[in-house]
């Protein structure tokens, strides 16, 4: 029996844990949308399955911004992980849970698979050296380091790669290299490190990839890694850090990727604590249940390597499929902030229906790692075409009549062999969405959309409306058509919940998947409200220059989800000609007022001693204008004037912090008036 075929599956799946540093965008949320469709359908077809996820809370990159912000990490992934979980209920992800990798129930099975893999003789330690920050007093990874290239002599590289030429180095390479956290000269030291002993596990690797577990694609890059052999893999990292301590190894920690997959289980097992599910039943090694991971291609070796391979030492069962997923591109090309492209979940939601982009990703989404570009103009048309002009069209133009004419209530199904079909399609409709194959999926359903549109443009209802003696014929078109919507929105449903829901409202009826055989027939629904509103071309540009606007502290410029490379460490350190060229200087804040068309954006009038300055400044989000009016602040003077989309902003206003509601304009001590030098 093949698992699509049993009766009822137990499954557990998961997306990948997203950095606690960092809020989500649209490259993340390819993956969240994904895997919420396919756990939808699932569990819409009667099976047991949970979705679950957490924050991946620790790391050195955390630690370092929680130090700048004033707080604790446990403050920081606290407040990230309410944030996070705001973005994807917004776009409607439904988890059974969502958790943090700073977990008791994480500690524990982080210990517990760690000691058995010692056990089990897997655990190796050695002397390995690497940079060290003598001031910060904290090892150096490659990218806490900068410098000039070798090649090249581009300043200011990170330590393992040049961005000017592409060169890749070590950091011992890099010209004049300096610590990116505090611009101290790093020095070489030695530590002990402890490492998982992945060669070891070649033979099962080399069995496990081949075992249907991967997409084809993946499994012919892994036969590649296999071949080439296979390293240990360091899971230590020296103190400080955070994260949790090794047993038994004093200042060591595991490092972020060893309990970041392990977080699955620490979610699952959160969940079944609390539900009464039966953890061993998923995870033990000879389970029948099934377990998916949905991941980003750019963490297959951390899926497809070293965790099955830590399941299977420490007795656990690998997972039933790991499922790869292409890079985000917008517009054909990667995300960018100065093109407006690089948009936070929450700036989408600020202006479109997350719905719009659940089904345009399902639309384009196949069950390969291809990268999937968001054209935002085929987003528009393909939105209106296919869910206003074909799907929702069929409802409205039916159910007017069935309200005025017939008192809300359908009458009988006289197109039966139609509807058989669209009951029938179910069938192929099932095999798509079960295979990842979104974009099959909907296309099979425009083409029963465009079936029931056909039949509704040939009957003509508001022909016969008009005619005399012909209500029966109306009701029962209208039935007809509006049973055709039904199972149409059956199908669509995990795409698009929002409008499965209020479609359900206007139906008077649940949405059954397995009994969708059954119609409605001499049944009240209720009276139609428009379910979808079009997407306007203007509401996606105040999107894109929104994104404009907004410059998070903690996103780099990559499509792909691991956010991980972008530390925000203190900038490369300048000489004091430099900065003896910033001219700051005290102003005083006239008038504040609101920008037309901008989000974050306020205009502010400052005396700067010697004349009037007009300055734009991000800070909508933390300050009323009026409580700005009449305030001293600090200003780049000297900065050289920008055209923004609203004006010229002659300067830049000091401000500090993490942004949202805290953002701090920075005054000077009392005493200071406009044009005062900063030194
Ligand atoms: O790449 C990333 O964004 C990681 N935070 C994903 C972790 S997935 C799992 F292993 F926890
Ligand atoms: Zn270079």
């Amino acid at each position: 029996m093949t698992q699509a075929s049993k009766q009822q599956r137990d499954i557990l799946v998961t997306s990948a844990l997203p950095y606690a540093n960092g809020p989500i965008h649209l490259g993340h949320l390819l993956e969240y949308i994904q895997t919420d469709i396919w756990t939808r359908y699932q569990k819409m077809r009667g099976h047991n399955c949970y979705y679950v996820c957490a924050d991946d809370a620790h790391g050195t990159a955390i630690m370092l911004r929680a130090e700048r912000e004033g707080i604790t990490p446990e403050q920081l992934i606290a407040r990230i992980s309410e944030e996070h979980q705001q973005d994807f209920a917004g776009f409607h992800i439904r988890f059974d849970n969502y958790y943090s990798t700073h977990s008791e129930e994480n500690q524990f099975f982080s210990e517990y698979i760690y000691r058995q893999l010692q056990e089990n003789g897997h655990i190796a330690t050695r002397n390995i050296t690497q940079f060290f920050d003598p001031e910060k007093e904290m090892f150096l990874a490659d990218r806490f380091i900068k410098g000039t290239c070798p090649k090249c002599k581009a300043e200011d590289q990170y330590g393992d790669n040049c961005e000017a030429c592409g060169a890749t180095y070590t950091p011992a390479e890099l010209i004049n290299p300096r610590s990116a956290v505090s611009g101290a000269t790093p020095v070489e030291k030695q530590s002990e490190h402890y490492f998982f002993t992945l060669p070891d596990f070649q033979d099962f690797l080399s069995q496990w990839t081949r075992s249907g577990a991967l997409q084809p694609q993946v499994a012919n890059k892994l036969a590649e890694w296999l071949e080439a052999g296979l390293q240990e893999w360091d899971i230590s990292r020296d103190a400080p850090y955070f994260g949790f301590e090794i047993p038994d190894a004093p200042g060591k920690y595991f490092y972020v990727w060893l309990d970041a997959p392990i977080g699955y289980l620490a979610s699952f097992k959160n969940l079944c604590n609390r539900e009464d599910i039966n953890f061993e039943h998923f995870w033990k090694a000879d389970s029948d249940a099934e377990v998916y991971h949905f991941i980003g291609k750019d963490i297959i070796n951390f899926h497809a390597l070293f965790w099955p391979s830590m399941l299977h030492d420490a007795g656990f069962r690998t997972p039933t499929a790991v499922w790869a997923h292409g890079f985000v591109t917008v517009n054909g090309k990667k995300m960018s902030k100065s093109r407006g492209t690089f948009i936070m979940a929450r700036t989408y939601l600020d202006h479109l229906n997350p719905e719009y982009l659940r089904y345009y990703f399902a639309a384009k989404l196949t069950g390969g790692v291809d990268d999937m570009d968001l054209n935002l103009e085929d987003f528009a048309a393909r939105v209106n075409s296919d869910l206003i002009g074909k799907v929702v069209n069929i409802a409205s133009r039916s159910a007017g009549f069935i309200t005025k004419r017939f008192d809300g209530k359908l009458g009988q199904v006289t197109e039966t062999a139609k509807l058989k079909a669209f009951i029938d399609a179910g069938k192929d409709i099932e095999e798509y969405y079960e295979a990842r194959e979104f974009g099959r999926a909907m296309r099979r359903i425009m083409e029963l959309a465009d079936i029931a549109n056909q039949y509704v443009n040939d009957e003509q209802p508001w022909v016969i409306a008009k005619q005399e003696g012909q209500d029966d014929n109306l009701q029962a078109i209208c039935t007809n058509a509006i049973n055709m919507f039904r199972l149409l929105i059956t199908y669509l449903a995990p795409v698009l919940p929002k409008m499965a829901e209020a479609s359900e409202a206007f139906l008077n009826s649940r949405l059954d998947w397995n009994h969708r055989a059954e119609l409605l027939e001499d049944h009240a629904i209720s009276k139609f409200k428009a379910l979808m509103n079009r997407v306007d071309m203007a509401q996606i540009e105040k999107m894109l220059d929104a994104s404009k606007e907004e410059l998070p502290a903690a996103t780099g410029e990559q499509s792909g989800q691991s956010d991980n490379t972008d530390l925000d460490p203190i900038a490369g350190e300048i000489e004091f000609p430099d900065f003896a060229k910033v001219d700051l200087r005290v102003v005083k804040i006239l008038k504040a007022e609101h920008v037309e068309g901008a989000d974050k954006l306020l205009r502010l009038t400052l005396d700067v001693g010697h004349g009037e300055r007009n300055v734009f400044a991000g800070i909508k989000s933390a300050y009323k204008p009026e409580d700005l009016e009449g305030r001293l602040t600090v200003m780049v003077a000297n900065l050289k004037p920008r055209k923004m989309k609203f004006g010229m902003s002659e300067g830049m206003v000091l401000a500090a912090g993490p942004g949202g509601k805290e953002i701090f304009i920075l005054s000077p001590d009392s005493g200071a008036t406009p044009g005062m030098r900063v030194m």
